[in-house]
């Protein structure tokens, strides 16, 4: 696959997209490197939607079956965000040596819970990911659909204030 320049925004308009096919190029567009996308793809979009399996599977050149078949298999992917909100911090070599870590205590600080788990009200859920491929921008996360680079603690746990802190739309 033709990696798209670094510069221009993705076709989709979804910048995901661009982590995520690095990702593929990095295993050179290889079906059998099938798992490792796929934890690539939930790493960056913190669940494992419909469209985003079916460019997996044109990406690597499989049936779309095969794809689903992995993704329901094995219980760590998931398919579809248990929180409203979903933080996906990078703990990948070059982020956790710029303090994941740190942003790792101070986010599980603010939520009140772990890395893996989502709040007890269902707003925010907090995941780990490998490299999600932007380790210039380290330290990482991706907060909903926005990759947000050179995080420090104090900022994270001011993004996830700012969730926490907004009120639920009450139907008219
Ligand atoms: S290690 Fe975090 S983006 Fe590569």
């Amino acid at each position: 696959m033709t990696p798209i320049p670094q510069n221009k925004p993705h076709p989709s308009g979804d910048n995901r997209f661009k982590l995520l096919d690095r990702a593929i190029t990095k295993h050179q567009a290889n079906g059998d490197a099938l798992i490792e996308i796929l934890h690539a793809a939930q790493g960056i979009f913190g669940f494992l939607e419909h469209d985003l399996l079916i460019y997996i599977s044109r990406a690597l050149r499989l049936p779309p079956s095969r794809v689903y078949g992995v993704a329901t298999f094995y219980h760590f992917f998931r398919m579809k965000p248990s929180g409203e909100h979903v933080f996906v911090l990078c703990t990948g070599t070059a982020c956790y040596v710029k303090g994941a870590a740190e942003i790792q205590k101070a986010v599980e600080h603010q939520c009140g819970c772990k890395f893996g788990e989502t709040t007890k009200d269902g707003k925010i859920s907090l995941v780990s990911a490998r490299c999600v491929g932007s380790c210039g921008l380290a330290p990482v996360a991706v907060l909903d659909n926005t990759v947000a680079g050179k995080l420090t603690p104090e900022e994270s746990a001011k993004r996830v204030a700012h969730w926490q802190a907004e009120k639920k739309e009450v139907p008219a």
